[in-house]
């Protein structure tokens, strides 16, 4: 009898609990960017919704609101801006790996043969797009900054003073760092800070930002899910702020 490989170990769990995070996610994420309610409580907005790019958007004092998408727009301003973020982690090197194995098992494990019968890799449409992912990091940069914005905007209080924070504020506070150490993490931001030189001695200053971002890249995997998890929880705590289901503790 051939067997299809010589694993005892539990090699299923990994793919089987990727696949689990991954899709409850996926859920959650599809339940809010349609639902187009709850997503904005001053001085808070939800990352799924900044910038807010629709005219059914609110009004946000100082906030990142661009109504490009006039009231010919029929969905939610989530599904705009969320493409951004979902093609920067659908072409993640990192998440490519994942859903590869937990969902198309290519393969299920290291060792462990895949069940297609031919494989073409990422040579052929569709999965030659997968090479867009550096622009997909460009304007996830983009859509970095202005949650940053978002987090300075957090600093006031629901009457437009400075020099307050409350919980939420601490909530967009670590998921702005997350997202931040996630975005430079990526394999395409390491080689665009250190790739194509032929000495670093002549390049210092990008040797020791190169250094700085292999020390997060080794934690990519980490911070993937660390991050997506934090901007789910960001969201869900202003969805319930904003709903009325939960009151926002004021630090000062
Ligand atoms: Fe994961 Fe670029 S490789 S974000």
């Amino acid at each position: 009898m051939t067997v299809r490989h010589l694993r005892t170990d539990r090699w299923w769990l990994p793919p089987a609990a990727t696949a689990a995070g991954l899709l409850a996610f996926i859920v959650y994420a599809t339940w809010r960017a349609f639902a187009g309610s709850h997503y904005y409580s001053e001085p808070y907005i939800s990352p799924f919704y900044s910038p807010c790019l629709a005219s059914s958007c609110p009004a946000m004092p100082g906030g990142a609101r661009w109504p490009i998408f006039g009231s010919w727009w029929p969905l939610s301003p989530a599904v705009i801006i969320l493409i951004v973020p979902l093609g920067f982690r659908m072409t993640c090197y990192y998440y490519r790996k994942a859903y590869y194995r937990a969902f198309w098992s290519s393969p299920p494990a290291c060792a462990v043969a895949e069940p297609h019968a031919t494989y073409s890799g990422e040579t052929r449409f569709p999965l030659i797009l997968q090479n867009v992912h550096r622009y997909f990091l460009y304007l996830s940069t983009i859509v970095a900054v202005i949650l940053t914005w978002d987090l300075v905007l957090a600093f006031r209080d629901k009457h437009g003073s400075w020099g307050h924070a409350g919980l939420g504020t601490l909530v967009l506070l670590v998921n702005a760092g997350l997202l931040w150490t996630y975005t430079l993490s990526c394999h395409s931001c390491r080689h665009i800070v250190g790739g194509r030189l032929r000495h670093f001695s002549k390049h210092p200053v990008r040797y020791k930002l190169w250094g700085w971002i292999g020390v997060l890249n080794n934690r990519h995997m980490l911070l993937a899910w660390t991050s997506l998890f934090m901007v789910g929880f960001a969201d869900f705590y202003i969805y319930l702020v904003s709903s009325g289901a939960f009151a926002d503790p004021r630090f000062f």
